[in-house]
């Protein structure tokens, strides 16, 4: 993508912020974020770069936006990520997961917006809640367990139908487990990958959900920045879905293993109560956004390497 304005809502979080990075080395970006879990500090110092700290639940902030800018590509990342939160949280969680994907579409809709390319909008794995049958393909059933699960799929169905019904161009991803470097720890439905480095470098116990043989299919977010930019400018993936992982599968107590390898350290450990809503096994089957020309530049060992060489821990 080059010489572009592009919206990165979320764009000071964990993905959003390695995504926009990228972006503004050719192009102009204007990110959204409320800061509730991203950091300005994220982001390079650019002149291509605007920040507007404020939440896609906004609609006038968004709307003063949309008439301020004519936008080429959006990535609607913003998002409250955490499975567990949205069990505890679902009617907040809802406002920022689904109305803000209506939000955005109904001001495309009504802006008639010419210059709009694509929309991608981030979906999850979560989608596909726990259907034994593995791996998940785009094909398998969907069987959400959550407030969270729920909203993904309806905003990726929404935006889906607003590329068809509106001529709206979309998108959408079905992010597998994202880890690596800037993923913020600091609350306890952060990430997993991002709470274990944190307790590493403070020398804390981790509290593993369940007996640790649950499964994820952990993706680097190099390989998550490289999926977005691919379906942002395919022409074939308009109106499509495409899951983003690494087609292999790793389960807690194996990853607390590769860790200690790498890092040469012990980890304490503490079992507890699995968590309400949580997925047993996932991983996924990549084939269709391998089709397009996706290829994984990081396996898990490879990419866990790379973010502990950048936590220092190795
Ligand atoms: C994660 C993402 C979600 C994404 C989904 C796609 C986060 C916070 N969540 O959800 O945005 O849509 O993948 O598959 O990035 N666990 C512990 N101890 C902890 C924290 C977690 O044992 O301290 C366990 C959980 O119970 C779960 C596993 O680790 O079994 C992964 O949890 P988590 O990192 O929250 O991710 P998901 O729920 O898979």
């Amino acid at each position: 993508i080059k010489n572009s304005k592009i919206l990165v809502t979320g764009g000071a979080g964990f993905i959003g912020s390695s995504l926009t990075n990228k972006l503004l080395v050719n192009n102009e970006v204007i990110v959204v974020d409320d800061l509730s879990m991203g950091n300005f500090s994220n982001l390079v110092e650019s002149t291509n770069l605007t920040k507007i700290e404020g939440s896609v639940t906004d609609k006038t902030l968004l709307e003063e936006i949309f008439i301020k800018y004519n936008f080429d590509y959006i990535f609607h990342l913003a998002a409250v990520a955490s499975v567990a939160d949205s069990v505890a949280r679902p009617f907040e969680t809802h406002l920022v997961n689904f109305d803000s994907t209506m939000t955005i579409l109904e001001l495309l809709r009504n802006n008639n917006n010419k210059t709009l390319k694509r929309l991608v909008f981030s979906s999850s794995a979560a989608v596909y809640g726990d259907d034994p049958i593995l791996p998940k393909s785009e094909m398998s059933s969907i069987k959400p367990l959550t407030p969270y699960a729920i909203d993904k799929f309806a905003s990726e169905r929404m935006v889906s139908i607003y590329n068809n019904l509106y001529g709206v161009p979309t998108s959408a991803t079905r992010f597998f487990n994202v880890y690596g470097p800037k993923q913020n720890p600091k609350s306890p439905y952060s990430g997993f990958i991002s709470i274990l480095v944190d307790c590493f470098k403070k020398n804390k116990k981790i509290t593993i959900f369940g007996n640790g043989e649950q499964s994820r299919d952990f993706v680097y977010i190099d390989d998550v920045v490289q999926a977005l930019i691919l379906l942002a400018t395919s022409e074939q993936a308009q109106g499509e879905v495409y899951n983003v992982g690494t087609g292999k599968q790793v389960t807690l107590n194996e990853l607390l293993g590769i860790f200690q390898d790498i890092s040469g350290k012990n980890i304490e450990i503490v079992y507890a109560a699995l968590r309400e809503g949580d997925i047993i096994h996932s991983v996924s089957d990549i084939g269709k956004i391998v089709n397009i020309g996706f290829e994984n530049k990081f396996d898990f060992k490879s990419g866990l390497a790379k973010y502990l060489k950048y936590e220092g821990l190795r």
